[in-house]
């Protein structure tokens, strides 16, 4: 297998886990200069009183800056339902380029739908500086990154190969956790299964960082692993899983589970490239569709 870029090239990765969210956050830093990505930030709410605030996305700053980095690029690696980007808010501080999957036009189209948004709402994916596609190549300083088409947990998903590291969003979890629910609008277990296949063909060392982690079974909270261990042990697609086994499992458990409890501001704000939707006289607020997801 080639690849588009050097894997041999090792980013220092800095992880920020937010408890209220179970997301770990990154900042990764290109090895051989003072530039830096973030990959999927977490803006705070208290969705009961509507109040944002930005502790976590505070501190990222913090660190960029203390570190003395130039943020280069704010990655999402999909649409999150479970809680909401910062991307607006620390490319205001910091600068940088905002990027996702090219098919967030799906997710938007999906969504504008189901939040009755007007026509207003920009369906192109235009809130976002760069849309991705599949084995697109970026740089961070002087480091080449590339993308990984991987949808299935939603249609816009992708993994960021940054050297010997792949940020996977939520295509896999930890080898004890197995893998995301595939039931989302727009989500499909078979596309999944596939899209963790192409994860698994990356090189056995290579290091793979979680956007999620819940500590299963009582463990403290991890999120690195590599491709040789995901193969090995991972309970949903590990070792002596088939993909038979894999879309059987994941359907039924997908249709046990409730739904994330930020998945109704998390997409409207998420599918805006962080942006909070305003309404008629122009302040923020967010809309409650009943009996719809
Ligand atoms: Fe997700």
């Amino acid at each position: 297998m080639t690849y588009p870029v050097n894997m041999s090239l090792k980013p220092e990765v800095s992880a920020h886990f937010d408890e209220a969210t179970n997301t770990i956050s990154y900042i990764v830093k290109d090895p051989t200069s003072d530039h830096c990505a973030i990959v999927d930030s977490v803006m705070d709410i208290d969705y009961a009183a509507g109040r944002i605030t930005y502790g976590h996305a505070d501190a990222l700053i913090a660190e960029v800056g203390k570190r003395g980095l130039t943020l280069d690029w704010i990655i999402e690696t999909h649409v999150h339902a479970d809680h909401l980007s910062a991307a607006p808010y620390i490319q205001q501080k910091l600068g940088g380029k905002i990027g996702v999957g090219s098919k967030i036009m799906v997710v938007q189209d999906t969504f504008g739908k189901i939040f009755n948004e007007g026509t207003e709402f920009q369906r192109d994916g235009s809130q976002f500086d760069k849309l991705f596609e599949d084995g697109d190549t970026y740089k961070i300083g002087n480091m080449e990154a590339f993308a990984i088409y991987t949808p299935g947990h939603t249609p816009a998903c992708m993994v960021h190969v940054i050297g010997d590291a792949a940020f996977v969003g939520d295509t896999l979890f930890m080898p004890d956790g197995g893998s995301a629910r595939a039931d989302f609008p727009g989500g499909d277990a078979a596309t999944l299964y596939d899209s963790i296949q192409k994860v698994l063909t990356l090189p056995d060392d290579m290091r793979l960082f979680m956007c999620h982690d819940y500590g299963p079974n009582g463990r403290d909270i991890q999120w690195e692993t590599t491709v040789g261990d995901e193969k090995a042990h991972n309970i949903h697609v590990g070792a002596g899983k088939t993909r038979e086994d894999f879309i059987k499992f994941r359907t039924e458990r997908d249709a046990q589970l409730d739904m994330p409890k930020l998945i109704i501001p998390s997409l409207q704000v998420n599918m805006r490239a962080g942006e909070v939707p305003k309404d008629e006289d122009g302040n923020p607020m967010l809309k409650v569709p009943v009996n719809v997801l």
